[in-house]
């Protein structure tokens, strides 16, 4: 055993190696939701966290990074290819993301990801001390729980699912659908986002093991057909570090630059914004449509309401991603040619990713934040803004089918299939009344100031302590 009390497991480290150049010690933080929730977490705890460190062919010895100690995982190129853009971002994404596009299944995709689960809970074993608990993250790990359970049955092991888990119809067409439940069964404790996604797992494990399931809790037999374990399988819905999101929207540098971010636009009355991961997922284009639809019509112009959007990089080297770009940056060239003038532009396209100090200013520029989410397990990106708009002003227009529209119900809600229907709630909250966009961004922050990701954290570790969850 190695002497780490607690462990973070996912496939990614907080910080990602880049060449030199591109940074001035080599490590960039790296993308996404779960690093966005998960690295405050561990800010507050001394832990270690397992991750790959996002270079191929390359072995790094273990370092302290804050209060941190960072085990890297190494991929070789194939697995990168296999493991990671294959069976967990082009088999498994797909799927539990309800098949926006379609999975691809592969035998050779699904023996790397086994390969490699294998490694990352040989990873944990290795460094965690006698009766540590080890907190595995996502759905490129699935396996990790049962595998670690076998070589440390001493471990108390939970695992958090950050994207959505599909309903049984969808999931049956998983070839190794019973594999993959039988990985998550080795936690103790499953937590996922919605209440939804938890009802989904349970019917899963009830329709493809047979699995004795009642109250949430699934009754789990070893190999030999005997009694082992309890799994417990919960909605926790994730957060994000609202203090800190709060602290950079006082900040005057960060209120001066969201001032002259607005007249770096030629001061439109209103500014929109919509910040994602480019990824097919958002809804970029189905955003892209309305307000383009919007100029057409001349119900809104150029000059009185412009488009920021940001897409940051993502998964560059799968096609799905790579048909993407090409689809977003078309729209976005079409509709900029039509409508800008000299002096004003459409949309701003930005594909690049920013500090959180930027991001935040943005937030405070932007008077309407568009979140447009065909599927997405939380969406941080709907209660960061939330969190930035001290003043109470703004308006959030979101996609219902994120797990964000859960707590944010008195956002403006929309179903981003339905054009016209983004069309009308976009022109909604650019002409909200001052009163009634107060009134939904006050409730709507009082929600998200009670349910911090500390919370979050706190309510699945110590769920995961209570002593039933274990036998
Ligand atoms: C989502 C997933 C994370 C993932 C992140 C960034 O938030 O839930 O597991 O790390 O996207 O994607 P990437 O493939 O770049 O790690």
């Amino acid at each position: 055993p190695g002497s780490s009390d607690f462990i973070v497991v996912s496939n990614r480290l907080p910080v990602d190696r880049v060449p030199q150049e591109e940074s001035d010690d080599g490590w960039r933080r790296s993308p996404g939701g779960l690093v966005t929730a998960l690295a405050p977490v561990m800010a507050t705890r001394e832990g270690a966290w397992i991750g790959w460190h996002g270079a191929a062919d390359e072995t790094l010895a273990p370092f302290h990074h804050g209060n941190m100690d960072l085990f890297p995982v190494p991929l070789s190129a194939d697995e990168v290819e296999l493991y990671y853009e294959g069976f967990s971002n082009s088999t498994l994404w797909p799927l539990y993301h309800d098949v926006i596009a379609t999975p691809e299944f592969h035998r050779t995709w699904w023996d790397t990801y086994q390969v490699v689960n294998k490694r990352f809970a040989e990873a944990a074993a290795s460094a965690a001390a006698p009766n540590a608990t080890v907190w595995v993250q996502d759905y490129q790990l699935q396996l990790v729980p049962q595998y670690l359970r076998a070589l440390r049955p001493d471990l108390r092991i939970g695992f958090f699912n950050h994207i959505p888990f599909p309903s049984p119809e969808i999931f049956a067409q998983m070839p190794w659908r019973k594999a993959i439940l039988e990985g998550l069964l080795g936690a103790d404790l499953l937590g996922f986002q919605r209440p939804n996604d938890t009802a989904n797992f349970l019917r899963s494990a009830r329709r493809f093991l047979g699995a004795g399931v009642k109250a949430r809790q699934v009754h789990v037999n070893d190999a030999s057909g005997h009694f082992s374990h309890i799994s417990r399988a919960e909605p926790f819905p994730i957060s994000i570090d609202v203090a800190q999101i709060q602290q950079l929207a006082k900040n005057p540098d960060v209120i001066a630059r969201a001032k002259q971010i607005r007249e770096d636009l030629g001061n439109p009355t209103t500014v929109l914004l919509g910040v994602d991961r480019l990824d097919y997922t958002k809804g970029i284009t189905h955003r892209l449509k309305a307000y383009g639809e919007l100029l057409d019509d001349g119900t809104v112009q150029v000059e009185d309401a412009a488009l920021i959007q940001v897409a940051s990089p993502s998964r560059e080297r799968v096609e799905t991603y790579k048909q993407l770009r090409e689809d977003v940056e078309g729209m976005v060239g079409r509709i900029n040619g039509q409508h800008d003038t000299i002096q004003n532009t459409a949309i701003r396209y930005l594909h690049h990713s920013y500090p959180v100090e930027e991001m935040v200013a943005l937030y405070l520029a932007a008077d309407v934040m568009l979140v447009t989410a065909l599927r997405d397990g939380m969406n941080l990106v709907a209660k960061e803004y939330v969190a930035a708009r001290g003043d109470n002003s703004g308006a959030l227009v979101l996609s219902e089918f994120t797990g964000a529209a859960d707590q944010l119900k008195q956002a403006l809600l929309i179903n981003p299939h339905d054009i016209d229907g983004l069309k009308a709630a976009i022109l909604r909250a650019v002409t909200l009344p001052k009163a009634e966009s107060s009134r939904r961004m006050r409730s709507m922050r009082r929600q998200i100031l009670a349910h911090d990701v500390q919370r979050w954290s706190e309510d699945f570790l110590s769920t995961l302590a209570q002593k039933a969850v274990r036998d």
